[in-house]
């Protein structure tokens, strides 16, 4: 089998105009939806995936606040920045990227979001919602994943899965929101014994490991659905956690690196952040 491609950066484009539409018509209304992306230190990866997310919203009419603050910012500098943009009405969303320097604690920075402007669903908030199965607002990245799922039209009830990663951005939420669908879902890690064994089982197969070209053919069912979240930087160029040639030969779908997961990442950024201008 030749696997059809699960094409990230064409799905996303549509819901990107979709969101520029639904804009157009909020600001017709006197709202404008924006979003505050606060960046604390150099981290290289962190300045791309910001100036990304800063350019998806202005094409979709956004307002954008970008607070990029030196790596020597202390933890109530920060604070004090995310009280003010919790008070801020021009603010809709508010989003701290990660990872953010040793001085900082995370889980702290991340709880002092108001919850109802928690865009990326790390709030402990919104984590208990998407856990007990209430509306939340949901994490980008694992939210993009469902999206190209079911842009596949296969049914996710009663399918096996298998998520590698445990990650609270990642490998948590989206096995929670496969779970939601109905799927039967194995979460591997680090510590798990014979994880070939159990993703040779995945008919759907999330990767989300950060190790270049872990998920070899032999691993992968024939038929399966795989989705790549991996991004890792080599001197040839951006490769994912799947072995992209080999794995394709075996999967019905899968995504590519770069074009799969990344850009409806920042789409569905775009959705959260239009939703909670709608309800403001
Ligand atoms: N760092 C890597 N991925 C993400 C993300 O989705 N949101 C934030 N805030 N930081 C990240």
């Amino acid at each position: 089998m030749t696997a059809r491609i699960l094409d990230g950066k064409k799905l996303s484009a549509e819901i990107r105009a979709s969101v520029k539409e639904e804009t157009a018509f909020l600001r017709e209304k006197g709202i404008v939806p924006g979003l505050a992306v606060v960046l604390v230190g150099d981290d290289p990866a962190s300045k791309v995936y910001v100036g990304q997310k800063e350019k998806g919203c202005l094409e979709a009419g956004f307002a954008s606040f970008l607070h990029r603050l030196p790596d020597s910012t202390t933890q109530e500098e920060l604070l004090d920045l995310i009280g003010r943009l919790n008070g801020d009405a021009s603010v809709h969303g508010i989003l701290v990227q990660l990872p953010l320097p040793r001085q900082i604690d995370p889980d702290t920075v991340l709880a002092a979001i108001r919850p109802e402007k928690d865009v990326d669903g790390f709030h402990p908030v919104n984590v208990g919602r998407l856990v007990a199965g209430l509306p939340a607002c949901e994490p980008c990245t694992p939210k993009g994943i469902l999206r190209l799922l079911k842009s596949t039209g296969i049914p996710l009830a009663g399918k096996e899965a298998v998520v590698i990663g445990r990650s609270n951005i990642v490998g948590k939420p989206v096995a929670l929101m496969l779970l939601a669908e109905s799927a039967t879902v194995t979460v591997c890690h680090s510590r798990t014994k014979d994880l070939a064994e159990h993703v040779r089982r995945a008919d759907i197969l999330v990767a989300a490991i950060g190790k270049p070209r872990f998920v070899t053919a032999d691993m992968v069912k024939e038929g399966a659905v795989v989705v790549d979240v991996g991004i890792n930087r080599l001197e040839e160029g951006l490769v994912g956690d799947v072995d992209f040639g080999p794995v394709s030969e075996k999967a019905a779908w899968i995504t590519p690196v770069p074009g799969g997961v990344g850009p409806m990442t920042i789409a569905m950024l775009l959705e959260n952040t239009l939703e909670q201008a709608k309800k403001a």
